[in-house]
């Protein structure tokens, strides 16, 4: 149980200054954002840089303002390596984690018979990836099982990684559907074991927790940039380690960026990860990254994952109180995503009420998670992302607006079903 007496114990002043960046926030002001996990606010330098280069481009002309800003531009590249611990020719600019990872997928030569081993918490567009591939290719998808405690059972997983020597692992960091943190690193540590590829995808994990490839160990992940590091929309990042780059995987439909047509009947990949790039970027995006990347290093990654779960952790003592709701995230770690289930609710109208309580939340269904909602026995869930930049009143208000709704409109609602 957190309680209002220990946070300032676990917050020392000195170590988040909340309320400065709050200032900090310009939508801080408006909304009781608990949606961090669909996107985050932006901070006012993000704002500022993207802004300014949208300006920029307006006077003197697009290609003309990245030619002027190549600097900036590099450092799109610089700090997102700064902040996953790699080096900038690791990193290739994505429009999406989607782009990012179904592009790292296409750089795998699969055969039929493949298998890729994943786990049953893995994100629906990458579950559905695999699937095609088994439409196309003939690649056969195999989930590791879950661990009593939830969370995936590492050393089963690892048995498996002997059984079928895997042509992929891929394993999800965070789940988009439950608090769940995986244990990736050590996933990691059985894959390079056994020289196994691994791919992981950190979209909810990057801006949230301090994470490290070198650590994990992965060969590929895969990022948003506008969820907990609170970039812009429309961008992300793809690592590729050292080793991929020199044995040559490359994505199936490269471009004039990536590679240099060097004869009529040939062309040369770029040594960098810069071969997984498009040619076209939207610079703006790209700069306002950068500066996500850099506010949430000045901020501090480690003092941001000691706060944000403890905001969750406190949401989640407040509801699980709440007559009607049952909190759904199970695991040995939890993160920043809290999800609850509501009796006498349907999805839309509970949003909705939310919604009108000022609250961004989200919802997530059966679909996104057949697994884990199928193991949890509900069709729907709400999705309450609290950040660093929420405050604890925040999480207490928020509570209270579902304590609320579950106990005047969902029993009345309740009532009326039972007529
Ligand atoms: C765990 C996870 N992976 C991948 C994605 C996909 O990210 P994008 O929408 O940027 O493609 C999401 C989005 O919610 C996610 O939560």
């Amino acid at each position: 149980m957190i309680d209002n007496s220990s946070t300032s114990d676990i917050f020392p002043e000195s170590l988040l200054d909340v309320a400065a960046l709050r200032a900090d926030t310009p939508g801080c002001g408006r909304v009781v954002h608990f949606n961090n996990a669909g996107c985050g606010l932006p901070a006012t330098p993000v704002l500022a840089a993207m802004i300014d280069h949208l300006n920029l481009e307006a006077q003197i002309g697009g290609y003309e303002a990245s030619a002027a800003r190549a600097e900036e531009v590099r450092g799109f590249y610089t700090e997102i390596a700064a902040l996953i611990n790699c080096g900038p020719g690791n990193i290739a600019f994505a429009s999406s984690a989607t782009h990012a990872y179904t592009t790292a997928l296409s750089a795998i030569p699969f055969e039929s018979g493949d298998v890729i081993l994943t786990t049953r918490n893995d994100f629906i567009s990458n579950q559905i990836a695999f699937l095609s591939l088994g439409k196309r290719f003939g690649v056969r998808v195999v989930h590791a099982p879950d661990a009593p405690e939830g969370g995936v059972d590492v050393a089963a997983m690892a048995a498996l990684m002997r059984e079928h020597r895997p042509r992929l692992v891929a394993a999800t960091h965070i789940p988009t559907n439950s608090g769940l943190v995986q244990p990736v690193a050590e996933i990691g540590r059985h894959c390079r074991e056994l020289d196994l590829l691994y791919l992981v995808d950190a979209c909810q994990s990057v801006g949230q927790y301090p994470v490290d490839v070198a650590e994990i160990g992965c060969d590929l992940l895969t990022s948003t940039c506008r969820k907990f590091l609170r970039g812009p929309r429309g961008s992300g990042f793809l690592y590729v380690s050292d080793r991929v780059l020199r044995e040559g995987y490359e994505p199936l439909f490269i471009d004039m960026y990536g590679a240099r047509w060097v004869e009529p009947d040939r062309y040369r990949p770029v040594d960098s990860a810069a071969r997984f790039e498009d040619w076209e970027f939207p610079y703006a995006a790209v700069l306002g990254c950068a500066a996500a990347a850099r506010y949430a290093r000045q901020v501090g990654v480690a003092a941001i994952a000691r706060r944000s779960p403890l905001l969750a952790a406190r949401l989640r003592d407040r509801l699980a109180a709440v007559p009607g709701v049952r909190v759904l995230d199970r695991g040995p770690r939890l993160g920043a995503i809290v999800t609850f289930a509501i009796d006498g609710w349907q999805p839309q109208p509970f949003k909705a009420a939310m919604d009108a309580r000022g609250v961004n939340s989200a919802l997530s269904f059966r679909e996104f998670a057949q697994f884990d909602f199928g193991d949890k026995d509900v069709e729907w869930c709400l999705r309450l992302s609290p950040h660093y930049y929420n405050t604890e009143e925040e999480v207490d208000e928020v509570a209270a607006a579902v304590a609320d709704l579950s106990g005047a409109d969902g029993h009345a609602r309740r009532r009326e079903g039972d007529r």
